[in-house]
């Protein structure tokens, strides 16, 4: 229900703001001179006046600012018709209207009257009715339509009533709710289909049979089909594609293949289909790909299958035997996934040149990395981890030059780690760890100038780190934990631009600890070494670093106040050293450990080993108390210190490294996106920037944001947030096209959106403007002191309300991303309303222009998709993950990382037996009701379809906010 009140704004039309709603109103004083142009005797073409009337009844319930280029009075002109001659006149042929924000079904009652209408396509609109009109004989378009296309809606009706469309030659319905009684009976209709896509709707039974000889394209995924793959379904011979893929069929596939002649794409994927992969199918020398991943297949890889594919993937199989010799030679072969299967021998020493992706992971593979694996030259992604590999790692794999992933991780690889690695510059990826390997990290590896995550951990590696390895401008998680590494810490670690996690423990490092970079985030782990001296206070800047352990080395001294500082901490391990002095009180929870240290008490006077502090009901109003990390953001002074505010400016001028303090920002362009007279007569740009000098009217602050509170003169509220422009990766430098994106997402309507009302620019910041209705975020919701009040339907309605925004935001024409998508990104108006926040990061800010990783800016840590590290692409699947693990804070109570462990990765790890599925659940919710119990569960299992961890295996955002009403 509530869907249908969502609203898409349509950018069919121009972009422009001013054109955008000022159209509408052009278009009506401009009506008049419409007869002129039909006189003309040129081949302009121009409708019959009943086609001209039916078409502006068509534009007035479409509406003319979600239709672009409609101004003409010419609707053969207006952008998405086509028409054609007919005897003396012009007649519609073709309507394309896709993304338009089209609701409204008495659409169809127009439509029906365009008889010569050939092709229809109103995919990615808000349908969810087609009328009962649309299915009668009188709708006269019927009889004619050839094309029909009504993808991604949200229909529900059965499939029968397309029955009487006697031309239809396409027919697309995927992504909506339709039914079938009787899908064969329904699709026995269509006598001209080449085409049928109906995936993801809701149809049963069994895979039909009964379509039109001549089928060319059949895809019938995520739907719930059962029973076994016919062995009538043979009979269309001139397939090119068929997808079964997500279903529930089961069985052995019929070994029939050499019939379908044409078949150029076979997907089997995601079901329990049993039995050997079909020997036939390497004898369709049309088919380049195949995919049969994740189903229960046995037996061996069959041996000319790579043939003719180009792209096969069989991962997470029951596949067993030997890779076959020239399986990976064959000339064309582009992408090969065997992971996680039986397969044991060794890797095949022949590779095509056009290999680009390699995955052989999780199996049983012995013998030795051949070292022609890089004889191609055409490997980009390598991942062999998880198998019984042994002897050295060949030297030759520096010939990858494409390398951008390497995994060689969980072997039994020995030798030193070849310095020839450090030639792959394109190398995103390194994962070595869990093998034997000795020796020291070659002094070369700061050459992998695009390194981004190196894990060394888990081998015997001696020596110093090369300080090189540091000035690596996008290394940003490395782990050398587990090794006998000597030496000091380099005291280049302060260089690093982009590191988020350091783990150094269980090694024999020694010295002092130098200046850690202020970009850590995620942990920074020192435990288990020999390191000296005191705690250096400048620790204190590291404002978002998560867990600090520098457990068991033999630090001294006082422990720092500047702690304290660490406003993101959640773990403190301070255990087994000789410091003394006080732990600081903490805002937020940490869990803090200080046993084994002869003097140190915790700020409450506590001399327990673990402690966690809790000193704040965090879901109130947070007036966050300005620190070290505050000024990095931009500070500025109280009120009082407006008065010098002339002065003060030519200081700072003169004078770059004082910091102390800032007049009233001047605004140097304030703009109301909101036509909303309440709030046009509200709002004082003056007054909110006052409000942004006053630091007590902070209630907020987000990775890349802070929020402020203003009381406008008229005595209400708005939230004011500041962009934090210090950081270097914000690209409102450009003013302009920074108003533009922020005009088109001031167009935006959906109550789980904030949407912006107005935007202001200073020199060098940019703020905007929102309703205030803060009622905390939903992380302080859950995370704070009362959480285990909250009940399961008010989660229920977050997790909802969440889903719909985020549908919304990805089914606008130009989709919006999140880049920090978070329990703290998301606001409440009440405490089952939330809001999402942020939706303009991903428009400002360039990650080309990050000095670090794509993952370091790519939102919080615990809801980054794995992929992040090596795509650097911001993806809907990667927001579909982030929301997934939403959903489990929801369910389990816990935040998205304790004790360094992803809470994603936690719920993954217990998944697999229902009984442990159970304790993913909080108990203190769960044990309410037995409805409340199961219906948890079928959350449980959309969280974890959500957090998949392969990109592709993870649904659709309207496909989720589909199963969550499911589960209600
Ligand atoms: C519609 O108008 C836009 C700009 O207003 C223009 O870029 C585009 O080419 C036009 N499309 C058609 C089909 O005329
Ligand atoms: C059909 O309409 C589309 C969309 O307006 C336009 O781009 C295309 O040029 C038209 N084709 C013909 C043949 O008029
Ligand atoms: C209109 O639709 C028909 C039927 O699908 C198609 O064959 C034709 O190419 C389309 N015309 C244009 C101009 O797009
Ligand atoms: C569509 O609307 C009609 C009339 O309002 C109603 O009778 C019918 O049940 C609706 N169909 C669906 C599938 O909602």
């Amino acid at each position: 229900m509530a869907m249908v009140g969502m609203r898409r704004y349509c950018l069919c039309a121009s972009h422009g703001f001013f054109v955008l709603v000022f159209l509408p109103f052009l278009f009506l004083f401009h009506h008049a001179p419409v007869a002129a142009g039909a006189d003309a005797p040129s081949s302009q073409p121009s409708l019959d006046k009943t086609q001209e009337a039916i078409m502006k009844d068509l534009l007035r319930i479409v509406g003319s600012s979600s239709w672009s280029n409609t101004t003409t009075s010419n609707p053969c002109k207006w952008s998405g018709v086509n028409c054609t001659r007919s005897g003396s006149s012009w007649v519609v042929t073709n309507i394309t209207l896709p993304n338009c924000g089209i609701s409204n079904s008495s659409i169809f009652a127009s439509i029906c009257r365009l008889e010569s209408l050939l092709a229809l396509d109103l995919s990615r609109n808000s349908l969810t009715n087609l009328t009962t009109q649309f299915f009668s004989p009188s709708c006269s378009t019927k009889e004619g339509l050839r094309l029909l296309n009504l993808s991604s809606n949200m229909l529900s009706h059965p499939l029968s009533n397309f029955s009487a469309f006697p031309q239809l030659e396409v027919l697309d319905l995927s992504l909506n709710s339709f039914t079938s009684e009787n899908l064969s009976a329904d699709l026995g209709s269509f006598l001209k289909l080449r085409s049928l896509n109906v995936s993801a709707n809701k149809l049963t039974g069994e895979v039909p049979t009964s379509m039109v000889g001549s089928l060319l394209e059949l895809v019938l995924s995520g739907n719930q089909l059962n029973g076994s793959i016919p062995p009538d379904l043979f009979k269309y011979e001139n397939l090119t594609l068929l997808d079964l893929s997500q279903n529930f069929l089961t069985g052995v596939v019929p070994d029939k293949f050499m019939k379908l002649s044409k078949l150029e794409t076979l997907l089997l994927s995601g079901n329990k289909l049993i039995g050997e992969i079909p020997p036939s199918l390497s004898n369709v020398r049309t088919l380049s790909r195949f995919a049969a991943n994740q189903n229960n297949f046995n037996g061996s890889v069959p041996s000319n299958i790579t043939k003719h594919v180009r792209m096969l993937d069989l991962s997470y199989n029951n596949l067993n035997g030997t890779i076959p010799l020239d399986f990976l030679s064959h000339p064309g072969l582009q992408s090969v996934d065997l992971t996680t299967n039986m397969l044991e021998g060794s890797i095949p020493r022949n590779f095509s040149p056009s290999l680009y992706r390699l995955r052989l992971g999780g199996n049983r593979l012995s013998g030795n990395i051949s070292d022609s694996i890089c004889d191609g030259m055409g490997l980009t992604y390598l991942e062999l981890d998880n198998n019984q590999l042994t002897g050295n790692i060949p030297s030759e794999l520096g010939n990858c030059k494409n390398l951008s992933l390497l995994s060689l991780a969980s072997n039994k690889l020995q030798g030193q780690v070849p310095p020839a690695i450090s030639s792959l510059d394109k190398l995103v990826v390194l994962k070595l760890q869990n093998n034997s390997l000795n020796g020291p990290i070659p002094y070369a590896f700061s050459d992998l100038k695009s390194l981004s995550i190196l894990n060394l951990s888990q081998n015997l590696l001696t020596g110093e780190i090369p300080s090189g390895i540091f000035e690596l401008q996008k290394l940003s998680i490395l782990d050398l934990h587990d090794n006998s590494i000597s030496g000091a810490i380099p005291i280049s670690v302060s260089l690093s631009k982009a590191l988020i996690e350091l783990n150094l423990g269980n090694n024999a490092l020694a010295g002092t600890i130098p200046t850690m970079p202020t970009t850590l985030t995620t942990s920074l782990n020192l435990s288990h070494n020999n390191l000296s001296g005191s705690i250096p206070s400048d620790i204190g800047y590291l404002s978002e670093l998560e867990i600090l352990d520098l457990s068991y080395n033999s630090l001294s001294g006082e422990v720092p106040s500047s702690l304290g500082n660490l406003q993101s901490l959640t773990q403190l391990v301070l255990s087994y050293n000789d410091l003394s002095g006080s732990v600081p009180i903490f805002r937020q929870n940490v869990s803090i450990r200080i046993e084994g240290n002869p003097d140190v008490v915790n700020g409450t006077g506590d001399k327990n080993g673990i402690h966690t502090t809790s000193t704040r009901k965090r879901h109130t109003i947070v007036i966050i108390i300005f620190t070290i990390a505050g000024a990095l953001v931009g500070l500025c002074l109280l009120a009082a210190i407006v008065m010098m505010s002339l002065s003060k400016r030519i200081y700072r001028v003169e004078d770059e490294g004082l910091s102390a303090g800032e007049s009233v920002p001047q605004i140097t362009n304030g703009c109301l996106i909101t036509m909303n007279s309440i709030h046009t007569s509200a709002i004082e740009f003056t007054k909110a920037m006052e409000a942004v000098c006053n630091h007590q009217n902070i209630f907020l602050k987000t990775r890349f944001c802070t929020y402020y509170k203003v009381v406008m003169p008229n005595g209400s509220t708005y939230s004011v947030k500041k962009l934090n422009s210090s950081d270097k990766i914000f690209q409102i430098g450009n003013q302009e096209k920074f108003a533009r994106e922020i005009e088109v997402l001031g167009k935006l309507t959906n109550s789980n959106v904030m949407v912006p009302l107005a935007y202001i620019l200073t020199a060098d910041s940019a703020y905007l403007l929102y309703e205030h209705g803060y009622k905390g975020t939903v992380s302080d919701l859950l995370h704070g002191e009362k959480s285990d009040n909250i009940d399961w339907p008010s989660r229920y309605s977050i997790a909802l309300g969440v889903a719909q925004g985020l549908t919304f935001l990805h089914g606008c024409t130009q989709p919006v991303l999140l880049l920090d998508l978070s329990t703290r990104t998301i606001h409440l108006k009440s405490s089952n309303e939330p809001q999402i926040g942020d939706i303009e990061l991903y428009k400002i800010i360039d990650p080309s222009r990050s000095t670090g990783s794509f993952s370091t800016i790519a939102g919080t840590v615990g809801y980054i998709p794995p992929e992040y590290a090596y795509t650097m692409r911001l993806t809907m699947a990667g927001n579909v993950y982030s929301f997934g693990v939403i959903l489990l804070e929801l369910l389990t109570g816990k935040p998205s990382v304790s004790d360094g462990i992803e809470l994603a990765k936690w719920a993954l790890s217990l998944s697999g037996r229902p009984e442990q599925r159970e304790q993913i659940l909080d108990t203190r919710v769960s044990g309410t009701s037995i409805a409340v119990h199961s219906q948890m569960l079928s959350v449980l299992n959309i969280a974890l379809s959500c957090v998949a961890f392969s990109p592709d295996a993870r649904p659709k955002m309207r496909n989720v906010l589909r199963m969550l009403f499911n589960a209600k």
